[in-house]
């Protein structure tokens, strides 16, 4: 996804060096000439938080809640402590939508903005993995601006005040409590829905879409399947190690991806063995939230289409393909190489080819599928996906440049 690229409603690209304005400037180490981060979520987190929730989301401009969620987490009693949380803060539930699938859509999207009008809602809680908390981010910027869910696509294109660099305008209240440790879309500006007609992710991200308030507490994944678990938690690692080798790498989020990663290394494997223990569960989440960044690479470039075209899940897609993207980067330059020895460094190993080889040791310990003919992706399809690849905001923010040959034989060795 871009940050600092230019978009119709950004041309801060013209008021920087060359060297920034430039997509395929690699500027890998240094000072750099520059970059922004943001990060405005209140985060609470620990245990027994989910009484509290009416509490802290009336803090934050919430009197009237639409609950977002899916019909399995509503199965597991977690959406009646939530709302018995809600009300004992004062807060008035205007409805539940959970009809949120696993991946979701513009349809559903739009249906959930029309559920909380017709609700009489002024906030939106969602409870639920990345596909509800995406799903409640843009159905808040529908109910709240108006329009479609396709025509939310974008990057810095909600209304502002007035044309140009004009402050953009809030959104409703929202406030996550995320179910899985993985997206991070509790604490993140972005949202990726699925366009089923054109069998694309639309990719959303605007300052509003941050939500105000993100409540982690590790009652929240007790009932997450470990396949999930370790699909998700793969997900949180993949955000990390890409967050800290790409192109919009900052001294800011280097902090959290590798505080994030010391977490991931101690709590991952012991989250998906030991699902009761409540310590790793509640660390994974903590881990997810600080690893998110909006500046991905070549991994998430290729796991959108996978997803997109062959339903792979996200977190399974990234736990594939990041080990041979790894050894694609790492022989990019010197400076690439030591950002992902500073990786290694966590996990005490030696350069990326060792850190590449641990990462597979991880998905098959784990349990995870290792190869993309596991799950679904015949050889025939890998022209479709190298053209997702290629097309998906991301690549512009890998460290080395894939050509669509790089793609397909990067597939090739996943398959
Ligand atoms: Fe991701």
């Amino acid at each position: 996804m871009e940050w600092s690229g230019a978009g119709p409603n950004d041309d801060r690209a013209a008021l920087l060096p060359d060297d920034t304005a430039d997509p395929n400037a690699r500027q890998m180490a240094g000072f750099k000439s520059f970059f922004q981060y943001a990060s405005p979520t209140r985060v609470i987190a620990g245990r027994d938080l989910l009484g509290s929730t009416g509490f802290e989301f009336q803090k934050e401009g919430a009197h009237r809640v639409i609950l977002v969620t899916d019909q399995v987490i509503r199965g597991t009693g977690l959406v009646d402590k939530v709302e018995a949380g809600l009300t004992d803060g004062g807060l008035e539930l205007a409805g539940v939508f959970d009809d949120v699938p696993q991946d979701s859509s513009t349809e559903v999207v739009d249906r959930c903005a029309e559920a909380a009008k017709e609700a009489g809602a002024d906030s939106f809680l969602a409870v639920g993995g990345g596909s509800v908390m995406d799903t409640a981010k843009v159905a808040d910027a529908i109910f709240s601006h108006g329009g479609t869910a396709r025509e939310q696509e974008g990057f810095f294109l909600m209304p502002r005040e007035d044309d140009g660099m004009g402050r953009p305008l809030d959104i409703a209240p929202l406030a996550c409590i995320p179910t899985t440790a993985g997206t991070g879309s509790e604490v993140s500006m972005a949202a990726v829905i699925k366009d089923p007609e054109e069998k694309v992710k639309l990719e959303v991200a605007d300052f509003p879409l941050f939500p105000r308030l993100a409540i982690l507490d590790p009652e929240s994944t007790r009932t997450l399947p470990p396949r999930v678990a370790a699909a998700t938690g793969m997900d949180a690692m993949t955000h990390a190690i890409e967050s800290y080798v790409c192109l919009e790498w900052n001294p800011h989020q280097d902090g959290r991806a590798l505080q994030a990663l010391r977490l991931i290394r101690d709590n991952l494997e012991r989250a998906v063995e030991t699902p009761e223990d409540d310590d790793a569960r509640g660390n994974m989440l903590v881990a997810a939230s600080i690893a998110i960044a909006i500046e991905l690479g070549s991994v998430h470039a290729m796991s959108h289409p996978a997803g997109a075209q062959f339903g792979v899940p996200h977190g399974v897609a990234n736990a594939i393909h990041l080990p041979h993207v790894i050894r694609f980067n790492a022989v990019g330059g010197a400076d690439i190489a030591n950002r992902y020895r500073d990786i290694a460094d966590v996990f005490d190993l030696d350069g990326a080819e060792a850190l590449a080889d641990h990462v597979s040791v991880v998905v098959e310990h784990l349990g995870l599928p290792t190869r993309l003919s596991q799950v679904g992706v015949p050889e025939e399809g890998i022209p479709a996906l190298v053209e997702g690849a290629m097309g998906d905001g991301t690549t512009l923010l890998n460290p080395r440049e894939p050509s669509e040959e790089d793609y397909a034989e990067l597939y090739r060795k996943a398959l």
